[in-house]
């Protein structure tokens, strides 16, 4: 069983899509094992998106992210990391698989409703990031 760090992006919650999104996961063997709102603080988004800190969006992703309420979450299933990228499609909406939650809901490849760890290691550094051991319920 593996554990899987997702997020709910502020175009989403915005939207009242939060139900609608976790529906999807658990339709597809996620369980949502920890969760909670917050609006992130500018320096928090910088923090959790540092691997993109040279990339020309940065900025545009790091105001976007700290515009409003997410959902942080930590999802459990049979391959939870790969399962949670499919169901969520590619970054980019026009490219995403019909069906997928981007492709349901997403705005634009910047607003694109969800996040999900891509590895082992950066869901196990993602999930840290956002929650103590002890919010963590299986
Ligand atoms: P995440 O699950 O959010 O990490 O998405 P991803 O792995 O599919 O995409 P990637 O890690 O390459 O980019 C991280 C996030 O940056 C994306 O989810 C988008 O929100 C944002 N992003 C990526 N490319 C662009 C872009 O060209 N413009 C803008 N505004 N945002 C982008
Ligand atoms: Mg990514």
């Amino acid at each position: 069983i593996e554990r899987t760090f997702s997020m709910i992006k502020p175009d989403a919650t915005k939207r009242n899509l939060t139900g609608a999104i976790v529906k999807i996961f658990e339709e597809n063997g996620l369980r949502v094992v920890a969760s909670k709102r917050v609006w992130m603080s500018r320096r928090q988004a910088e923090g959790f998106y540092a691997v993109h800190k040279e990339r020309p969006f940065f900025d545009e992703l790091c105001d976007f992210m700290s515009s409003g309420p997410t959902v942080v979450q930590v999802l459990e299933g049979e391959n939870a990391i790969a399962k949670n990228r499919e169901v969520m499609g590619a970054t980019n909406p026009a490219d995403a698989a019909e069906g997928t939650i981007r492709k349901l809901y997403a705005n634009s490849i910047g607003e694109n409703s969800v996040h999900g760890s891509d590895a082992p290691e950066t869901a196990a550094e993602e999930i840290a990031y956002w929650f103590a051991e002890t919010e963590i319920v299986g």
